[in-house]
C-alpha cells in the first residue's frame, strides 16, 4: 500500500532521513520506532505532505505522492495524529471530529450558502458517523466539552476519532499514547488491534514498547535517521543492533 522508496530529508546541514526504505502492507500494523530524534516524525511528515522530501520517493496505492500538498494526500486517504496534539482546543469534541469528515462530504458552496436538502442530508450523515467514531474510541459522552478541557488521555482519543471518521486508507499515529496512564495505555492497545481488525492499514510511532510489541505485525527501526533494521516484534526485540543503538545495550 505504501513504499517508502529511498527517502531522504535534509534541513540545512541535518540529515534527519537518509536513504530510508520500508513498505506498508495493506492491513497491518507497521511500526516505525527509534530513539528520540531518530526521524520518525520527520517521515510522517514527508509521507503526509508537510515536507517535501529532498530525495526519494513515496508510493502510495501505485501512485507517487511525495511533494504533493497535505490536503491531496488527505483525500487519497491517508489520515494523521501528531505528537504535538492538534486540536481546535476551543471547539466542542464532536466539531472537531466533524472537521475530519470534511474529505468525505460532496455539498459544494451554493449548497452550504442556501442549507439545501443535500447539504442537510450530508450533515445528518457526518454528525451520524462522528457519533459512531467517538463512541468506538470510548468518547461519546464527552462531544459537548470542549477539546482544550479534555484530559490528555482523551485528547489524543479524540485524535484518532478525527483521523478515523475519514475513512482513510492508511492510518498514521505520532505517540498515541504519550502522556496516558497504564491504564489507557492498555485500553489504547486494544482499541489499535481493533482499528485494523475493522481493516484499516495503521502505521504507528510509539515509544512504549510494551504497545508497540503487542500490536505490530513488522517492526521499522531508525537511527540517526537511517533505517537500523526491520522485522517482526520478535525478530526485533532480538536483534544486537538494535538492542545496543535503541535499548542501550539492556535487553
Ligand atoms: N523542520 C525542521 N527543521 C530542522 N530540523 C528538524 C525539523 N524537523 C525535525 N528536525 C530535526 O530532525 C531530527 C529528527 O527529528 P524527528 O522529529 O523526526 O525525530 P523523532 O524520531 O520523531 O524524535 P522523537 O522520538 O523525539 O519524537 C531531529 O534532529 C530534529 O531536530
Ligand atoms: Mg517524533
Amino acid at each position: 500500500m505504501l513504499k517508502i522508496d529511498h527517502v531522504s530529508m535534509v534541513f540545512g546541514g541535518l540529515t534527519a532521513n537518509n536513504d530510508v526504505c520500508a513498505e506498508v502492507h495493506k492491513g497491518e500494523i507497521f511500526g516505525l520506532i527509534g530513539p528520540n530524534g531518530a526521524g520518525k516524525t520527520t517521515l510522517f511528515n514527508v509521507i503526509s505532505g508537510f515536507y517535501k522530501p529532498t530525495a526519494g520517493k513515496v508510493i502510495f496505492n501505485g501512485e507517487e505522492i511525495q511533494g504533493k500538498l497535505s490536503n491531496q494526500i488527505a483525500q487519497k486517504g491517508i489520515a494523521r495524529t501528531y505528537q504535538n496534539i492538534n486540536l481546535f482546543k476551543k471547539m466542542t469534541v464532536l466539531e472537531n471530529v466533524l472537521v475530519g469528515c470534511h474529505t468525505q462530504t460532496r455539498a459544494n458552496i451554493f449548497d452550504a450558502i442556501f442549507n439545501t436538502k443535500r447539504s442537510r442530508a450530508e450533515h445528518e450523515e457526518a454528525i451520524r458517523r462522528c457519533r459512531e467514531v467517538l463512541e468506538f474510541m470510548g468518547i461519546g459522552h464527552l462531544e459537548d466539552s470542549l477539546a482544550g478541557s479534555l484530559p490528555y488521555g482523551d485528547q489524543r482519543r479524540l485524535e484518532i476519532a478525527r483521523a478515523l471518521v475519514s475513512n482513510p486508507k492508511l492510518l498514521l499515529l505520532d505517540e498515541p499514547a504519550a502522556g496516558m496512564n497504564l491504564t489507557e495505555k492498555d485500553i489504547l492497545t486494544d482499541t489499535i488491534l481493533k482499528i485494523r481488525d475493522l481493516g484499516y492499514t495503521v502505521l504507528i510511532v510509539e515509544h512504549n514498547m510494551k504497545l508497540v510489541m503487542k500490536v505490530c505485525d513488522r517492526i521499522c527501526v531508525l537511527n540517526h535517521g537511517n533505517k537500523l533494521a526491520e522485522g517482526t516484534p520478535e525478530e526485533i526485540q532480538n536483534n544486537p543492533d538494535v538492542i545496543k543503538a535503541y535499548l542501550g545495550g539492556a535487553k
